[in-house]
């Protein structure tokens, strides 16, 4: 039984999980994207982007004949009942969020709407700031003939997926938000979230405000990482091991203890460009936001403080050799978007040492960036052979694991506690945490 008919525009992450959950609950979705070779790729089963279970989730419910990709906008929306739009949303130089994607989404939807003579609920997925879905009312309006709230619906749901675990997140969220223009918009959104368990709060709120939910959750994470990053700078000076502190203080209910874990940093599509996009727009608003951009600027710091502890291990880095463990973001992703391994790579180039590198799946991306100016590496043991120092900068397991710690004897600066310092400790490490002292 098919319960609704969704359409998607933009097959990224969000897009594709987006629709390939919908499709796994009975759904009928039609992928739109102006990509010609994600279109071919969906439709042959073939995700364009990782995610764990999104691809099997994909070719079974394509031989269901529940998913078709398409780049036609009038072919995607027919019939359809909610149209969701999750295309990208890059940075201007400012940091302000560049909204060319959404607009030129919001212009085809209204569009292929002129020939379509249903409720479509056009809902806004992507991550915008507040103001953005109410801005594309005119360009609709125009562009399909017909009149928000009678003619068609509009809404914002934010999501709060992570890369990596992405399907369970979309599968099992803490609560649903519908931002609405009318209750009739919220209304059809409610409906096709129905099979989530009823516990799950279902949040119905103006657009506006939707929006600001997304950039205050995203800001508060990002805030909560650059706190206890301040904490571990300190822990450091005083001889203190910043994860008892944060285990303590996360003990707290009212504090809780997930990201508190001191690193080099945040990186990825979303925390560094969102705090980034909010605090432009905050001045746009004609408010400084302070807090936000001391945030923003510890992070941008942060990775450095691994060049620190290096050169506090082996003095100068002129000439140096320096291994590198961990490229991606985090583990389980290829993604290096805002990655701190890149500016700490850059950095070690401009202190003229040889840098050798590793990571199990995004050597390739790497490769693109710095081309012949750094070694690849097979392997994690390659890469801690003839080098004065290793830097771990992501927590990919087989680089946690002791046995393989066991082997290093050159100082291991750690960027984002691969190893309880005192346990290090008592292994004979040479070992250098940020905010874990042994
Ligand atoms: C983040 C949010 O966690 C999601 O809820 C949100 O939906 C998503 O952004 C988005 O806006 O789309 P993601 O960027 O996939 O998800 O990654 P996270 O797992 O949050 O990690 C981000 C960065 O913070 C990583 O570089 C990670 O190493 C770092 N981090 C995380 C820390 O340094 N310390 C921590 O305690 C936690």
């Amino acid at each position: 039984m098919i319960l609704m008919k969704v359409a998607v525009v933009g097959s990224g992450y969000v897009g594709l999980v987006t629709g390939t959950c919908f499709a796994n609950l009975g759904n009928e979705v039609s992928f739109i994207d102006i990509d010609e070779k994600k279109v071919e790729m969906i439709n042959k089963g073939e995700p364009p982007i990782y995610e764990p279970g999104l691809e099997e989730m994909l070719k079974g419910n394509l031989s269901k004949g529940r998913i078709k990709a398409t780049t036609d906008y009038t072919e995607g929306l027919k019939n359809v009942d909610v149209v969701f739009i999750c295309v990208g949303t890059p940075s201007n130089t400012d940091g302000s969020i560049n909204l060319k994607y959404v607009k030129s989404a919001a212009r085809s939807i209204g569009e292929a709407l002129k020939s379509i003579d249903k409720y479509v609920v056009i809902t806004v997925k992507s991550t915008v700031v507040p103001g953005t879905t109410e801005s594309l009312i005119p360009i609709l309006q125009e562009t399909s003939g017909k009149k928000v709230g009678t003619d068609f619906g509009l809404c914002m749901n934010p999501e709060f997926l992570r890369e990596g675990s992405a399907v369970k997140d979309f599968l099992n969220p803490d609560k649903i938000v519908i931002g609405e223009y009318n209750k009739k918009s919220g209304d059809v959104l409610e409906k096709l979230y129905e099979p989530w368990d009823k516990k799950i709060p279902r949040l119905r709120v103006s657009i506006k405000t939707a929006e600001m939910i997304k950039y205050a959750q995203n800001a508060l994470l990002a805030t909560k990482i650059s706190f206890i990053n301040e904490i571990a700078n300190i822990c450091e000076k005083i001889g203190v091991n910043v994860d008892d502190v944060a285990h303590a203080i996360g003990l707290d209910s009212r504090i809780s203890p997930r990201f508190l874990r001191a690193s080099r940093g945040y990186g990825g599509s979303c925390f560094p460009k969102d705090v980034k996009a909010l605090i432009a727009f905050a001045n746009s608003q004609g408010y400084k936001p302070k807090l936000l951009e001391e945030v923003n600027a510890l992070n941008e710091r942060q990775p450095y403080r691994m060049i620190e502890l290096a050169k506090k291990a082996i003095g100068s880095l002129e000439s140096k050799k320096i291994g590198i463990l961990g490229l991606a973001f985090k583990p389980d992703t290829d993604d290096i978007r805002e990655a701190p391994s890149l500016k700490i790579i850059n950095r070690l180039l401009e202190l003229k040492a040889k840098v050798k590198v590793y990571d199990p799946k995004a050597m390739k991306n790497v490769k693109r960036i710095f081309g012949d100016k750094i070694e690849y590496c097979e392997s994690k043991e390659g890469c801690i052979k003839d080098v004065d120092t290793v830097f771990i900068i992501t927590e990919w397991k087989e680089f946690c694991n002791e046995e393989f710690l066991k082997k290093v004897k050159i100082p291991i600066i750690d960027g984002i506690g691969v190893i309880r310092p005192e346990r290090a400790n008592e292994l004979g490490l040479k070992y250098y945490g940020i905010g874990r002292i042994i």
